[in-house]
Formats: structure tokens, C-alpha cells, sequence
């Protein structure tokens, strides 16, 4: 049957517009992200993960403290450890800080954050896993989620053994991306298995991986059961693949919708991590914008090369002419500002998931 992706559902009492999650992922879903993220569709967004490591030792590596805001709302964010009480700690925080859900990230395969026994490595230890869900359960008030990988090794079949342990716990929802940690992002997700999950669990179950059109979307809602998809890489630099996704085909955006999308990214991100940060942290993002047969390649190597945000802006704007007036209304059109939280969580500059 199809599901309609514009239709709502519900975590618990948290309700979610439509069938399109926007996925965390570190190193990329900055404010700036989650914000253009809702603009473009998604019923939910989430932050990257933050580390509860943090709270105690203080001398991780991270990209600076996560910020959020009302306008994001309905908004998850996602934390990262392996020691129950910690978990709870930080988890209370979140919710104080005004999020709606709490996740839990199980599906971390970075090195570093496996041999700390958190992330992906909880598939494999299920009475810690299951202790750190009732632990953060119990600490909050609102919902919490579970995102996770199949297994640790390929073919691992984990998650279906786990997950209904984590409901019990607690979990109100699960999120799927059936690829195992040792895959890291090659092969394909196997959805396969999130149709099993699906018919394990009694809470909604949200199927994140290889997510990039209508079609696959459908057909993914269609075959697993899932109450909704995650879309994560393809929404990189492309807000309108999430349009794509929920209105079908739509014409692809113009280079002035292009540069003006990007610029009021440069703008926000470099207000959230401030100047400094954000320039590095934002090359990345050249290539995502401007690629996709949009402008010429050299062009991004030339703003890569560029030493403050002001000459990229300025350079992007000389491109498009027509981008400054398309801004001003997206700038225009954006909600009322208002007041960020600053969580006393670092952003973690190891990610995935
Ligand atoms: C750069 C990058 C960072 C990621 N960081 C996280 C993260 O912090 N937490 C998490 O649960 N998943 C993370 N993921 C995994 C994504 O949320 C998602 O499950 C995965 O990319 C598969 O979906 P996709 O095919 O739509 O990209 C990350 C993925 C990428 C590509």
C-alpha cells in the first residue's frame, strides 16, 4: 500500500508532520542544516551526536557546543556514551534545553568511539545497551529513540535481537540503518532486515539508508512497514532531494536558488561556530552545493582557496546575480529569531552511524 509521505505520525505524544526524518550526521547537521532541513520538508530533524564523554573529561576533541533553537522543533537530539548514569545525566540536559526526543546513537562505527565501548559496539553488549535505555528512559520525560546499525560484522542479524530488548527498556521508537559497522557506508542498507524489526516491535520504526528519490522512498515505506524514511547523505548540500522525496518531480533548483541557499548556510553556520570554524568546516560543503553538474568544477576549488567567508560570499554572488534577490526573500520568509539554547555538550568531530 502507499503511504502518504506527507501525512503525520506520532512518537508517543510528539507529532511529527511528515514521513521524512532528516538523519544526524556528525560533522554535518549544524543548525544551519536541521533548520533548512524543516524548511524543505522534513517532519523531524536531528542533531549530530553529542558526546556524554564530555561531561566528565573535558578534553575531547569537538567542533564546540551544540546550540538549538524553538524554530526546529519538533527536534531529536542525539547522544553518545556507554556509561548508564552519564547517559541519564546528559540526557536530562536535552530535555531541559527544550528538545522533543532523546536519541540514542548504537550505530557509531568510528574506531574511536567503539573502543569506548559506545556507538555500534552496544549492538554486541545488549544488557549494557538495554541498561543504558532504561537508564536515560527514566531520567526523562520525553520520548526516547534508538538509532542503530544491523550488527558490528557483516551479516550480523543483531539488531533484531536487540531491539525488542530496547523497547522494553523503554525506546519508543527505532531507527535502522542496516548496514553493519564494519560496512561503514559501502555495499547497500539491506531493509530486509528493518521489515523484520518492523514486525518485532510494537513502536514505530524509521528506515534510514540509501534514501535518495520518491520512488526508493516508497518503496521502502511500502515493503517494510516503516512509519517513516531517513535521508541523510543525499540531502547533503541538496535540500531539494527532500523535496523531491515528499512532492515527487520537482524541477531541479535554479543556480540562483543554488547560491542563495548556500549563502544563507555560510551566514548561519558561521553565526553558530563562529568565523573561524565555520570556514574550514564549510568547504566541504562547496562541493555538495555546486556540484551535481550545477557550475563548473574549478569554481569550488577557487572559493576552497578563498580565506574568509565575506570574499566566498562575494564570489558566489558575482556568479549568480540574480542570487542576492532570492536571498533576501529566503531571508525574508525565515521564522522570527529566536532565543538559541546552548547545551553544555560538545559536538563530537567523531561521527557516524
Ligand atoms: C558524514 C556522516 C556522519 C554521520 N553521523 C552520524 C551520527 O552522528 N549519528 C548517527 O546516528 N548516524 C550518523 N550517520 C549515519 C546517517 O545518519 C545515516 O544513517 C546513514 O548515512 C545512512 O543513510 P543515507 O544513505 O541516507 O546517508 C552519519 C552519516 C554520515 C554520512
Amino acid at each position: 500500500m502507499q503511504v502518504d509521505l506527507r501525512s503525520g505520525w506520532q512518537i508517543r505524544d510528539v507529532e511529527i508532520p511528515t514521513r521524512l526524518v532528516l538523519a544526524p550526521m556528525a560533522g554535518v547537521s549544524v543548525q544551519a542544516f536541521r533548520r533548512q532541513g524543516r524548511r524543505y520538508g522534513a517532519g523531524l530533524v536531528c542533531s549530530e551526536m553529542v558526546s556524554c564523554a564530555g561531561l566528565h573529561h573535558g578534553n575531547e576533541r569537538t567542533l564546540g557546543y551544540l546550540r538549538i533553537s524553538p524554530d526546529e522543533r519538533p527536534l531529536a537530539v542525539q547522544i553518545f556514551g556507554s556509561e548508564p548514569a552519564v547517559m541519564a545525566e546528559a540526557a536530562r540536559m536535552v530535555e531541559d534545553a527544550g528538545a522533543d526526543l532523546v536519541d540514542v546513537n548504537f550505530g557509531c562505527p568510528v574506531k574511536k568511539v567503539t573502543k569506548t565501548g559506545a556507538g555500534a559496539t552496544l549492538l554486541e553488549d545488549p544488557s549494557r545497551a538495554r541498561a543504558v535505555v532504561a537508564a536515560v528512559a527514566d531520567a526523562v520525560s520525553v520520548p526516547v529513540t534508538v538509532k542503530m546499525r544491523r550488527g558490528l560484522e557483516n551479516g550480523s542479524r543483531a539488531c533484531l535481537e536487540l531491539g525488542p530488548r530496547l523497547v522494553d527498556a523503554g525506546a519508543e521508537s527505532l531507527t535502522l540503518h542496516p548496514r553493519s559497522a564494519r560496512q561503514m557506508y559501502t555495499g547497500e542498507a539491506d531493509h530486509s532486515l528493518t521489515a523484520e524489526l518492523v514486525a518485532r516491535v510494537d513502536v514505530p520504526v524509521v528506515a534510514s539508508g540509501d534514501v535518495t528519490s520518491q520512488a526508493r522512498a516508497q518503496a521502502i515505506l511500502a515493503t517494510t512497514g516503516a512509519a517513516a524514511v531517513m535521508v541523510g547523505r543525499a540531502a547533503q548540500g541538496n535540500p531539494w532531494a527532500l523535496r523531491e522525496i515528499l512532492a515527487g518531480n520537482v524541477e531541479p533548483p535554479s543556480r540562483e536558488e543554488v547560491v542563495a541557499e548556500l549563502v544563507l548556510f555560510i551566514r548561519e553556520t558561521a553565526r553558530e561556530l563562529g568565523e573561524r570554524r565555520a570556514t574550514g568546516f564549510l568547504k566541504k560543503f562547496y562541493g555538495w552545493y555546486l556540484g551535481r553538474g550545477r557550475f563548473p568544477r574549478p569554481f569550488k576549488q577557487e572559493l576552497v582557496q578563498l580565506e574568509t567567508l565575506d570574499e566566498v560570499e562575494a564570489r558566489l554572488l558575482a556568479a549568480a546575480p540574480g542570487a542576492a534577490e532570492v536571498l533576501e526573500r529566503l531571508e525574508a520568509d525565515l521564522p522570527e529569531a529566536e532565543e538559541d539554547v546552548v547545551l553544555d555538550l560538545p559536538i563530537s568531530i567523531y561521527g557516524g552511524g
